[in-house]
């Protein structure tokens, strides 16, 4: 049976990480990108090694008015929907005493984490249930969206609202076709981390991180946290919130 998949943000690394393990597995591949040449080379890179197609459809996740036409253009409706849109702070935003002053920066962040997202969601789960097909949308979010922290007030805010809506379609959803999984991302070495330091026993690869996608697919998986990061965030969650205040991590 022909099997397809729907990448939104093919340019993110961990989004590729998936397309190749997806063509691998036999699927076709649409890959969204706001800026569809950093997308090219994957595309081709997919052509030239499966059998299967690999397309490539523009996509900025601010650009709401852009969701009706985006859908009513799709080619087939997708077995697999991966949503990896994200977007962190700057070091200028966090080190900054005026955090406030960043409004614009704040407000960019908050439409690529959490406005965006929910919008469009919104409109793929009626895409999806119109279609009446069985189908996986697993959301990429954060264990940065389970407590607030310090070092990542906007970018875990707009990541807690992102898992609290995915929570919520997957509700909704509970009873058709539709599996919803969020997938709650620890430490991964990407493109958006590659300036910081990250301690490598609980880091991942892109690579390690698509298996744990398609897994999470496979089995109709709920909510999955990378590597120890359920444990971890277990344990932070339990902190006392008198204590937790004095912490600066
Ligand atoms: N790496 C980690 O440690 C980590 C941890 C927890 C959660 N995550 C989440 O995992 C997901 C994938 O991130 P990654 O680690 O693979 O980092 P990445 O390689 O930097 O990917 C981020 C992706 O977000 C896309 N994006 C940014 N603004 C967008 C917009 N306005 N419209 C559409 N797409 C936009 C980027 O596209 P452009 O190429 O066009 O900028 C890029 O494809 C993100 O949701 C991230 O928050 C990552």
């Amino acid at each position: 049976m022909n099997k397809s998949a729907l990448i939104i943000s093919g340019s993110s690394d961990i989004a590729s990480a998936t397309a190749r393990l997806l063509a691998e597995k036999e699927y076709s591949i649409t890959l969204t990108s706001r800026k569809t040449q950093s997308c090219k080379d994957l595309v081709k890179e997919i052509s030239d090694t499966s059998s299967k197609n690999c397309f490539l459809i523009p996509l900025d996740i601010r650009d709401f008015d852009s969701f009706d036409n985006f859908f009513s253009n799709l080619k087939e409706s997708p077995d697999l929907v991966l949503f990896c849109p994200g977007k962190m702070e700057s070091d200028e935003l966090i080190s900054s005493k005026n955090r406030g002053h960043f409004s614009q920066e704040i407000n960019d962040i908050v439409a690529t984490n959490f406005s965006g997202p929910i919008i469009f969601l919104s409109k793929l789960k009626d895409y999806l249930v119109n279609s009446d097909k069985k189908a996986s949308i697993i959301i990429l979010s954060s264990v940065a969206g389970d407590r607030g922290r310090l070092k990542n007030p906007f970018y875990g805010s707009s990541k807690a609202g992102l898992s609290s809506f995915s929570s919520s379609i997957r509700q909704e959803l509970g009873k058709s076709k539709i599996s919803v999984i969020t997938v709650k991302l620890g430490f991964v070495r990407t493109k958006m981390t590659n300036h910081l330091n990250l301690p490598k026993f609980i880091t991942s690869s892109p690579e390690q991180i698509a298996k744990i996608i398609y897994q999470a697919h496979k089995k109709k998986k709920n909510v999955v946290y990378s590597k120890f990061w359920f444990s971890i965030m277990t344990i932070v969650k339990l902190i006392p919130e008198f204590i937790f205040k004095r912490m600066n991590f």
